[in-house]
């Protein structure tokens, strides 16, 4: 099986070497899920000067790639050739039956909702619409704040939010070559960038920018009026994560305020959805308006006079775009499936064999661990299939893989052969993979769940929403007809809840409450939430805001939660880091190192079966520490960084996983830079290569700062209780603390499957706990 398997991975190499120049560097199967990444999205203090990471968005397009980027006479001729040919595949886009609707709104009013099913063009034709208006342009300002008056350029640039890193990139790529310019850094006369979490690609040209949620909200931090921007387009709001609500709060407010802090100059607000709830959007801002107060006179500026006198024929209007669907036949499983991913295995081979329609198979799982047991499954079975039938291939998409792996899943299919996307809820409606005409939908998805007992969040597997559903099986019908399979009955599906329930509702407030206060918003209840969480969830996360010090003791923000509301880390990751760098240099360091893999799902490659198991004990013995993953990933990050010769290899040789590897050291590098940034490293030392023995003590102290509450003793029954809640917890299988008694642990997650697990283990003292604990409550 094994020579086999090398030249299937060889072969992938060689399609892809000239599509991807030389960027791509990962063609393994073993994805982590860097599943915080995707919901947590801050972003760097600085996010232009932040530099592109390691492997990251390389060429737009392999056309224009083998000129050097310094032929830019060439690049450009060839980039204008392939906007061209593009035009006409756009002018089909249903979108365009409503560009004189939605441009002659926009010019009258600043807000407009706006929706359209997957496809339909929202998200790449908005922002081309508006670029050229007459409303995009900076405007030369005069405003006067604290008594001072400012001469400003305010607008200029459009925003695209996007709740996905995935999507984000892909789009601006997309955009830029529909636009016939360079992507982000490319060029300086690039005018299309994107800025996700340790990743942003701008140039001093971008006029069109794709960005997650998060980095949006980082922006306003230093620029609290947007005042680069004529217009913010909110994408994807029917997903409703936390940080929309966020953004969507404090639009609403920016537009109440008849744009004072921006002299008046109007920001024209785009609300973009596939389902959503546009009644409750609209009434969201028009309530905005009504809370209008008489005009503020303190503004001098000849623009806003002229707008305020108007404000009484301010409306929202919701345009939708019909959608270009095909019919999609369901194909319902007769009896309840209990293994999803061995009934997803038998529908994959069902079509593939007896389907004589052609056409992609996409696949919506729960996360990387199923992505990934169905990946491994689908090349065993289809290397003994039968010859004759057309090659299948099999890519995994998922949040946070690695850029080069990304694009293979927006690439054609090979001749003769049949891709089979294996997805997380991503291709849902953030990203569109073309090609696809048979959808497998298991009907579940991961979701962030906070658990007031235990006061965290944590992952559970739960099933999806009917819009959800709908969603999946729409994907089979953007080309032509299609068929979608769902894994459980129609009884089932007409059971299941009608929307998602918004991410505000359901986890974790504490990093949003802090965004918050960063912003200046001392009254949390008086924010204009579109839906309001509930008291509990606020009143826990102000409680873990105060037990990291983030906040004083009357609630308003410290310094210590200034600094770690810059940090593109969670308040808890963030607090972590200014422990360590308490503890010195070489402890910051090493912390780095570790936060890095907590930011993907695993470092290591599962190892589900005993015979696997051993094979990797033998392999990671020189990685593993008896204090624990933190330190065992301390330390298999120091080698893997010294490693120059071949990492891939090594990796394979550890059974580690190559591709998780990358993205650590990507976010290793922009945590180096941002701590240099913030002054909390030398420069010369955010460069070093780690030769200090590591103290694990400082280390794990550092930590504690952070997880005080997130720890466990043993009692003498040998089970861990949680110190906080005494609730049972088992130290997770992949840990290296797996099956040992310690006196207490602490650590980075909690998991709950069939059973609690806390998960990225390390040991600690009690006395340690008590201290990180002493004062707080
Ligand atoms: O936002 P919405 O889902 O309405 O549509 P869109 O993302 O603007 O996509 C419109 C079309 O652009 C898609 O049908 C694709 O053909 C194309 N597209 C693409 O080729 N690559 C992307 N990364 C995004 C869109």
């Amino acid at each position: 099986e094994e020579p086999v398997r090398k030249k299937n991975r060889n072969k992938k190499r060689k399609r892809d070497e000239p599509e991807t120049n030389g960027a791509a560097q990962e063609k393994s199967s073993e994805a982590p899920e860097p599943v915080q990444v995707e919901k947590v999205d801050p972003a760097p203090e600085k996010p232009e000067e932040t530099p592109r990471a390691n492997g990251a968005p390389s060429k737009p397009k392999p056309k224009h790639k083998s000129k050097s980027l310094t032929d830019t006479k060439t690049n450009f001729t060839s980039l204008r050739d392939k906007a061209k040919a593009l035009l006409e595949t756009r002018r089909k886009l249903p979108i365009f039956g409503n560009v004189d609707e939605i441009r002659n709104y926009l010019r009258e009013q600043d807000v407009m909702l706006l929706v359209g099913e997957t496809g339909s063009g929202k998200s790449t034709q908005i922002p081309q619409f508006l670029v050229d208006e007459f409303w995009c342009r900076p405007v030369p300002t005069q405003i006067t704040r604290n008594g001072k008056t400012e001469k400003k350029q305010i607008g200029g640039c459009i925003a695209i939010t996007q709740p996905r890193r995935v999507a984000a990139i892909s789009l601006a790529r997309r955009v830029a070559e529909e636009m016939g310019t360079p992507l982000g850094n490319h060029s300086p006369a690039s005018k299309v960038g994107y800025s996700v979490r340790f990743d942003t690609s701008t140039s001093p040209s971008t006029r069109v920018k794709f960005l997650t949620e998060g980095m949006l909200l980082q922006e306003m931090l230093h620029d609290p009026f947007l005042t680069k921007y004529s217009a913010i387009v909110v994408d994807e709001v029917h997903e409703r994560g936390i940080n929309v609500d966020l953004v969507l709060g404090f639009l609403r407010n920016l537009v109440a305020s008849k744009f004072e802090g921006r002299g008046g100059v109007p920001l024209k607000v785009v609300v973009m959805s596939a389902t959503a709830d546009m009644e409750s959007l609209t009434g969201f801002f028009q309530d905005g308006y009504k809370s209008l107060e008489p005009a503020p006179k303190s503004i001098e500026n000849g623009v806003d006079a002229d707008r305020m006198d108007k404000s009484d024929s301010k409306e929202i209007a919701a345009c939708h775009i019909k959608g270009r669907q095909f019919p999609v036949k369901t194909i319902y499983s007769p009896q309840p499936v209990h293994d999803f991913v061995d009934a997803a295995l038998k529908v994959i081979f069902q079509i593939h064999c007896k389907e004589p329609m052609p056409g992609d198979i996409l696949v919506f799982l729960t996360g990387q661990e199923t992505v990934e047991a169905l990946e491994h499954l689908v090349n065993e079975y289809a290397m003994g299939m039968d010859p004759s039938l057309p090659k299948i291939q099999v890519l995994p998409l998922f949040a946070a893989l690695p850029q080069a792996a990304q694009q293979r899943v927006f690439m054609p299919a090979p001749p003769r052969t049949r891709k089979v996307v294996l997805s997380t809820n991503i291709a849902e409606t953030s990203v569109t993979v073309s090609g696809v005409r048979y959808v497998v939908d298991c009907g579940k998805a991961k979701v962030k769940q906070f658990r007031t007992r235990l006061g965290l969040d944590s992952l559970l597997v739960k099933p999806i929403s009917k819009s959800a559903a709908i969603q999946r099986k729409g994907r089979a019908g953007r080309e032509a007809p299609g068929q979608c399979f769902r894994l459980y009955t129609e009884k089932d599906y007409l059971a299941l809840d009608e929307t998602n329930t918004p991410e505000i509702l359901r986890c974790d407030l504490s990093q949003a409450l802090l965004n918050m206060k960063a912003r200046g918003v001392d009254d949390i209840v008086g924010f204009p939430f579109l839906t309001r969480p509930p008291r509990e969830a606020l009143e826990k996360a102000l409680l873990q805001l105060l037990n990291i010090e983030a906040l004083g003791e009357t609630g308003q923000i410290s310094d210590v939660g200034q600094q770690i509301a810059k940090l593109p880390l969670t308040p808890t990751l963030g607090r972590v880091l200014l422990a360590a760098a308490e503890n010195g240099p070489e402890c910051l360091i090493d912390v780095i190192d570790i936060i890095s893999c907590l930011s993907v799902e695993n470092i290591f490659l599962n190892t589900t079966s005993e015979e696997k198991k051993e094979a990797a004990e033998a392999a990671r013995r020189d990685l593993y520490r008896r204090e624990g993953d933190h330190l065992t990933m301390l330390a298999t990050v120091r080698v893997y960084a010294v490693e120059h010769s071949d990492r891939k290899a090594w990796a394979e040789r550890h059974l580690v996983s190559h591709r998780a590897m990358q993205s650590v050291m990507d976010v290793r590098k922009q945590l180096r830079m941002q701590c240099r940034q913030a002054k909390l490293i030398s420069g010369e030392l955010s460069n070093s290569v780690s030769s200090h023995d590591p103290s694990p003590f400082l280390i794990l102290q550092s930590f504690l700062a952070g997880f005080a509450t997130n720890t466990a003793r043993l009692v003498p029954d040998g089970s861990y209780r949680t110190i906080v809640g005494n609730q049972t917890v088992a130290i997770h299988p992949s840990s290296v603390l797996f099956g040992k008694k310690v006196e207490a642990i602490m650590y980075n997650e909690f998991v709950f499957t069939n059973r609690s697990y806390a998960r990225g283990v390390s040991a600690v003292q009690m006395d340690w706990v008590g201290e990180a604990l002493a004062g707080k409550e």
